[in-house]
């Protein structure tokens, strides 16, 4: 695609990069001083959180391991279930490690809440959830983040690993789509 047409599909950016870097460095400033002294394991949910976690885990000074697991939320259209399906597993054993879920954002918090669930029932001896963006107006559970970039709108945003129909993931900026995108 086009650099034009790409500019053409964005209707607003709500965080730049810039905007993007600096926060993640102050998430990471976060996990850093919270995790001091402990073996933490960073599990990214793919696909949608890649950028997140290649730039949160780079921004961290300690050491972290990093595993993925991709899930997909049974559901009608875009609306999510919290009926989830495991598409890939982690590979690491999850008994008595400190876990940090990395996420790009809680929509319905359903697939979030049923992840951290399920990684807490492996035995891991705390399961915690890093998120950059939430729409708290969508939030449909009690799930907690114990880190969150921005809350926003309940609009749907595209960049920085998000997605529509599997394009705008390499943008650099998190933005809007102009509504021809979606005609
Ligand atoms: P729930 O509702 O379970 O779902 O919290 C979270 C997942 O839904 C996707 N999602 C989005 N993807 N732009 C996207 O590209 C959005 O605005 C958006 N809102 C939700 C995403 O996969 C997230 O992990
Ligand atoms: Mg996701």
């Amino acid at each position: 695609m086009q650099e034009k047409d790409v500019q053409n599909d964005i209707k607003h950016v709500l965080f730049t990069k810039e905007e993007i870097d600096a926060k993640i460095k102050e998430l990471a400033e976060q996990v850093d001083r919270d995790y001091a002294g402990k073996d933490v394991l960073l599990v990214g949910v793919l696909k949608g959180a890649i950028m997140v976690m290649a730039d949160l885990s780079r921004a961290l000074t300690a050491h972290y391991t990093m595993d993925w697991m991709a899930v997909s939320s049974y559901g009608s259209g875009t609306k999510s279930s919290g009926v989830v399906r495991i598409l890939k597993d982690l590979d690491t054993d999850l008994t008595g490690r400190d876990v940090l879920i990395v996420e790009d954002i809680v929509d319905s918090g359903l697939t979030l809440q049923w992840l951290q669930q399920n990684l807490q029932h492996r035995g891991a001896n705390s399961v915690e959830i890093c998120a950059l963006l939430r729409k708290p107006k969508s939030v449909k559970t009690d799930v907690q983040c114990k880190y969150v970039g921005w809350d926003i709108e309940p609009e749907f945003v595209v960049g920085y690993g998000l997605d529509f129909a599997e394009r705008y993931r390499n943008l650099d900026c998190i933005a809007t789509l102009a509504p021809h995108v979606y005609s």
